[in-house]
């Protein structure tokens, strides 16, 4: 979404992928020799978690960033999904010590109240004060207010710890349940979020399976147009062959997603040689274009 908003603004995006050899960990000296060498450079991104790693970014590798001897830009990092995280993961504080970081949140993943539009950011008063000239007036709604006002006192802050306990349980419950579906890979990725990223194979693995996006990307679309379970292709993604980014959901969406996949997987794997006889085939090249034009 960010670089959907740089090209709205005529802004130009330099990427610099996360490390895909482990958990996708920042890589802060390919980002310090980025800004480096383009001191033009105005704003760096991150995401912790990230979105589809679902993996935090670590504090040493952050303050690396930060540190960077020359450079004299902002930080902007994307706690969307922080909640989901273990207590203490969140940098917000390190706003007193950074004055060029900005850390974002958000009411609409573990308080579930995206459809009120309300974010904060965290930042350093000069920021901050840029940030207050810069929006519009009477941005915030009453209703929004209100309701985000509602939302943080005591007795429902106890509300959205209950729903986020039973998420992390059903989470937990996917970590050791996904993997024994024929057919279905390693977790890429953390474990930091209310969603995680998994291999789909093209056999199973005991049959010397390899993650492929052709396969995931049918798997994704039965799920959704026969099963109405709806999970996301990200096998398009740096270092996400043949993923998928699957939410948790309630008790009754964890089984009903097992059982789906466990009888899309079955089909699929029995009837494999028609399904993926040729990867060139046009249909399945539209398909998975359709596939990878879903965004998060
Ligand atoms: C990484 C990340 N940041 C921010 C957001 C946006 O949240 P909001 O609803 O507050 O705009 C999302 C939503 O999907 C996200 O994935």
């Amino acid at each position: 979404m960010y670089a959907v908003s740089a090209q709205v603004n005529d802004l130009e995006v330099v990427k610099v992928p996360l490390d895909t050899k482990g958990s996708f960990k920042l890589r802060p000296e390919a980002i310090n020799d980025t800004l480096t060498s383009d001191p033009t450079i105005k704003i760096v991104y991150i995401c912790s978690p990230g979105n589809p790693t679902a993996s935090l970014i670590s504090k040493l590798d952050l303050k690396q960033v930060l540190e960077h001897p020359t450079w004299n830009g902002v930080v902007v990092l994307d706690e969307a999904y922080i909640d989901f995280a273990p207590e203490g993961s969140s940098m917000a504080e390190w706003v007193l010590e950074w004055p060029n970081l900005v850390v974002m949140q958000t009411l609409s993943k573990a308080f579930g109240l995206a459809g009120i539009r309300l974010g904060a950011a965290f930042t350093s008063p000069a920021i901050a004060g840029l940030l207050n000239n810069l929006k519009a007036p009477y941005n915030i709604s009453s209703p929004t207010s209100a309701l985000a006002c509602a939302a943080l006192q005591p007795k429902n802050l106890a509300v959205m710890q209950s729903n986020l306990e039973k998420i992390l349980t059903q989470r937990d419950r996917m970590l050791e349940a996904l993997p024994v579906i024929p057919g279905v890979g390693r977790f890429l990725g953390g474990e930091d979020s209310n969603f995680l990223l998994v291999e789909i194979l093209d056999k199973p693995r005991n049959q010397g399976g390899q993650p492929s996006n052709e396969t995931a990307m049918v798997v994704y679309e039965r799920l959704a147009e026969m099963k109405g379970v709806v999970v996301r292709f990200r096998g398009k993604e740096v270092g996400c062959l043949g993923c998928l980014r699957i939410t948790v959901g309630t008790e009754k969406e964890v089984d009903k997603l097992f059982a789906e996949m466990k009888d899309v997987l079955a089909d699929l794997m029995s009837e494999r040689d028609v399904a993926f006889g040729d990867s060139t085939d046009s249909t399945e090249a539209i398909k998975e274009r359709k596939a990878n034009n879903v965004i998060a």
